[in-house]
Order: structure tokens, then sequence, then C-alpha cells
């Protein structure tokens, strides 16, 4: 008999984003198999009061009133801000105008919260799932070094090896907004996979795709489509391929489908100096530099099977 796997506890830390959007909609979409604790927010693609105000908004359009909402670094650990309003629009989520959210976010900052949350929590009880610059984890552990004990592994959406960058030519954007964090966060140890440009750029949603979310009939499938609608305009200028790369959902999948996606346990190193190449993963593919490996660093999805599992789960929602 095939073992059940338990709900999964996560917490999801995030700068929404349309993509972040529809990985908060698709984690919603799985109760059988998610359990998500909170959502914590972080400056990113739009300034952090815009992440915080777009997560409690997704939430309350997912069904997911209950989930307390954290806000969390408002600027990297040391350098100026980068955002992406170019990609997202102003507000983030442009594509929707959904209401004003009527909750307000915990009063308890995110870094605190994650503290706490970590060392009253047992060992290997909760996951991360990353989808922005991974600030808020990196000020945590700076301010708790024991909480890497705790952590039983973080999903982040970040970086890039053979796909190169998108905000520089050479660095992701996650990653090179701050890329100090992501080094903290390699180095404390903690169990780490990787979902870089490399597979995302493979999870292309074609116009066949957002016509699937929109046939849902549902309010989260139209606002799907909605949203992709406007971020996917700067990417198929950009690529001039037959879809948009589908960035953050892929966190959310792997835990949910893992077989979705292969890669393998490599060093992954973060240029902090580099004039042209500050926030690039180095990531040893081919184990030419005997650096110890210290990251799971995915290559490839089954993006039929991610389409699929994606848009079946939206189509559960309000
Ligand atoms: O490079 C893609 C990542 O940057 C995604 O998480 C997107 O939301 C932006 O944050
Ligand atoms: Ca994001």
């Amino acid at each position: 008999m095939a073992k059940i796997p338990s709900r999964r506890k996560i917490i999801i830390d995030t700068d929404p984003g349309q993509d972040d959007s529809v990985a908060i909609l698709l984690a919603l979409a799985s109760p059988d198999e998610l359990d998500i604790r909170s959502v914590t927010t972080v400056a990113g693609n739009v300034p952090l009061w815009r992440t915080t105000e777009n997560a409690l908004k997704i939430l309350e359009l997912g069904g997911g009133t209950h989930i307390p909402v954290y806000a969390g670094s408002a600027r990297p650990l040391t350098r100026e801000p980068v955002t992406a309003e170019h990609v997202h629009g102003e507000t983030g989520i442009n594509g929707v105008n959904l209401p004003a959210p009527v909750r307000q976010p915990e009063a308890l900052n995110a870094v605190d919260f994650l503290v706490e949350t970590f060392r009253a929590s047992e060992p290997g009880d909760l996951t991360l799932c990353v989808l922005g610059p991974i600030t808020n984890i990196a000020s945590a552990i700076q301010k708790a070094p024991d909480i890497v004990a705790k952590i039983r592994e973080i999903i982040w959406m970040g970086g890039a090896y053979f796909e190169v960058g998108n905000i520089t030519p050479a660095a992701e954007f996650n990653v090179y907004v701050d890329p100090e964090a992501a080094d903290i966060v390699l180095k404390s140890g903690v169990k780490l996979t990787f979902i870089p440009l490399d597979v995302t750029h493979r999870a292309l949603c074609t116009h066949q795709h957002l016509k699937r979310f929109a046939a849902l009939g549902n309010k989260s499938g139209t606002a799907v489509s909605e949203m992709l609608q406007f971020s996917e305009r700067f990417d198929l200028a950009k690529y001039l391929w037959l879809g948009a790369p589908l960035h953050d959902p892929c966190v959310i999948a792997y835990l949910l489908k893992p077989d979705l996606f292969s890669g393998r346990q490599i060093n992954v190193s973060i240029e902090l100096k580099g004039e042209f190449t500050t926030g690039m993963t180095v990531a040893d593919w081919w184990g030419v530099s005997k650096r110890p490996a210290n990251a799971t660093f995915l290559r490839d999805i089954d993006a039929a099977g991610f389409y699929d599992l994606l848009i079946e789960r939206i189509g559960r929602l309000p």
C-alpha cells in the first residue's frame, strides 16, 4: 500500500507579482497536500506595502482569509532596492482589479515571526516556499542561527545557469535583488532546492493555456488568465517565444508532484563581487570545481504535466 504523504506544513515567502499570485492560488487549491501556516511578504517585484496588500488580496480571492500575512523586509540586506514594475505593472498584479483587502497584515514583522515560529516548531516540521528575494529568511537566520536545524527545507524559485540571467545578462531577479541574502542562506547549510530559470523557461504559458484558465469559469481562473495576459507582454516581446515563462507556481507544483521535475545535487555559489556578474548563481553542474554539493539545482520540467496539474487545481477554487 503506497504511503499516503501527510499534509506538508508550509510558509510561503513572496513578493506578489502575478506569478507569485498563481503560486499562492495553487497552494490554496491543494489543502489535502499542503497546510499553509502563513504568508510572509518581502519587497521585490514592487515595494513591500504593495506585495503585502497583494498577498492579502490574493488570499481573499482564493478563499484563504484564515491564513495570516506578516510583512517583512522593505529592502535588501545591504543593497539599494531593485523592483520590476516594467514586468508586473505599478501594482505588481496589473491585469486584475481586486477589491481592497478586508484584513490587515499581522502586527509582528515577518523576520521575528519566522524566528519565533521555527524556534517553537519541531525539527523538520515546516517547509519554506520562497518566491522572491530571500531577504526575510537570511535575516531570520542571521538573528537566530539555531533555526536552521528546524527548517525542513527551502524550495526557492531563484537562480539561473544554462538559461543565464533575466534582470542582468548573468543574474536572475530574485537572487540579484539580494545576493548577500542568497549567500547567507546557502552557507547556513539548510536543505535548499533551487527552481531556476533553467526550469521555468521550459514552463511556457501559451495562449492555449491562458484560454484553459479563462474557460474554468470561476473567479480564480479568470483572474489567473487576466494577470498572466498582463505579465506575459514583457517576456513575449523579449524572448519571442510561444508563451511567457511561469516561474513561482513551479515551487508549489514541485511539492505536489516532484516527479514532474528533475535536477541534481551540486555546488551553487553566489557571485557577490563581479562587475558584470553580481547575483549570478554559479552552478557547478559538471562538478569541475570540487566544491562540495550544497543544494539541489533543478534543470527540467514536464511542462504538459505541470499545466494539467495547475489548471485542474485552479479550477477547484472559488
Ligand atoms: O525571475 C523571476 C522571479 O522574479 C519570480 O519570482 C518573479 O515573481 C520575480 O519575483
Ligand atoms: Ca516572485
